[in-house]
């Protein structure tokens, strides 16, 4: 397979290159801002719900704490807990190398369950499903479906590949294909659009290398005014064919797994339309493809990280299924990771091209922009 990044980095099992990871890699934004603690932020995966499979290695629950200080984070410690015993490792210990590697590990089934197919595939499934069904003259289709090409065939699609009896992640990593399912369920129930922007997960302090909230605000700020200024033009159609989303309010409202408490998805009024047209767009092009496009980056190297962990000494390890698992892996990310169709720069509106490129600065170093396609459709 051709290299990845972390096979051309030396530095890649070096303590600044898990920090920069944590920030920029294939799963951003899951920082949190920490008080009363020595660490000022940590980032949590709780596996405690779901069964492993025999043999296989998930922690119940894992967090990395990182301190902050003259702009930059440094590792403080990894805590996990598994087979009944919480392990605090931190730097100087000489299971450090290993508590990275399980949190490696770990992250890699959130960021394919949660991030990649519920965040962006499966959180998008959802309101394409009700525009399909319900919009048909209303002018929000010229902005739309754009960004909705190839997602539904793609969901279908990945349906079978990526997940289900015989998917990718429940074939590849130890979880079997409910737990699979159960997981990103539990992440699709809690994303509710109302009120979201790249600010929520955004962290309070300026760190030098965070390239991922710069882009991400720059890219939310690029849609808000191009988003913006095509309501301005088109206001007068949209509430001209209202009824057509009031029945696609009504069909998100229904068929929504959103928690009770979390609301629903109701479109109220022309407001709330404009914030989740951002809101679909954000997540069609940019997040897709950052999540989609770096898996290779951070997945495409078996000895930094893979997204099953075996215990070799156990009597139901088999070898040579682990030696496949690898190989699917790699091959299943490297085509994931390079299909570019339909790159913005290319086949975006000039609008939107002509304001990306005032942006470029902020969000180039995260992301070049002609790695940003308009749907996620891969
Ligand atoms: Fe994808």
């Amino acid at each position: 397979m051709p290299s990845n990044l972390t096979r051309m980095r030396p530095d890649k099992f070096s303590d600044d290159f898990f920090v920069e990871r944590r920030l920029n890699g294939f799963n951003p934004g899951k920082l949190n801002s920490i008080k009363g603690e020595e660490w000022q932020y940590a980032v949590k995966y709780d596996c405690s719900n779901h069964v492993v499979e025999p043999s296989g290695i998930l922690p119940k629950i894992i967090e990395a704490r990182f301190t902050f200080g003259g702009q930059s984070l440094s590792c403080h410690s990894i805590k996990y807990e598994m087979n009944g015993e919480c392990m605090v490792n931190r730097p100087e210990d000489s299971e450090w190398e290993w508590a990275k590697r399980l949190f490696r590990c770990t992250e890699f089934v959130f960021q394919e369950v949660q991030s990649h197919l519920g965040r962006t595939h499966m959180n998008l499934d959802q309101y394409a499903m009700a525009y399909y069904r319900n919009v048909e003259n209303n002018p929000i289709r010229l902005l739309l479906e754009p960004h909705l090409e190839g997602l539904l065939n793609i969901n279908k699609l990945g349906a079978g590949l990526i997940k289900g009896p015989t998917g990718f992640i429940p074939e590849a990593s130890s979880l079997d294909p409910d737990e699979v399912d159960k997981l990103l369920i539990e992440e699709v129930k809690n994303l509710n659009y109302h009120n979201w922007s790249p600010k929520v997960q955004s962290l309070p302090d300026r760190i030098v290398n965070n390239h991922f909230d710069r882009a991400a605000l720059a890219m939310w700020d690029v849609l808000k005014q191009y988003i913006g200024q095509f309501f301005k033009q088109h206001e007068v159609g949209i509430q001209a064919y209202w009824s057509e989303i009031e029945q696609m309010s009504a069909d998100l409202t229904a068929h929504s797994i959103l928690k009770l408490e979390l609301g629903t998805l109701e479109i109220a009024d022309l407001a709330e339309l404009q914030h989740l047209c951002t809101y679909i767009v954000y997540l069609s092009s940019f997040f897709h493809s950052w999540v989609n496009n770096k898996q290779y980056e951070d997945g495409g190297d078996i000895s930094y990280a893979t997204i099953g962990l075996w215990d070799t000494h156990h009597p139901a390890y088999n070898p040579i299924k682990v030696t496949q698992r690898h190989g699917k892996q790699v091959v299943l990310l490297w085509t994931l990771s390079n299909v570019h169709s339909n790159p913005i720069m290319d086949v975006g509106s000039t609008e939107l091209k002509d304001l990306l490129w005032m942006y470029r600065e902020q969000i180039e170093p995260g992301i070049a922009l002609d790695a940003i396609m308009m749907s996620t459709n891969i």
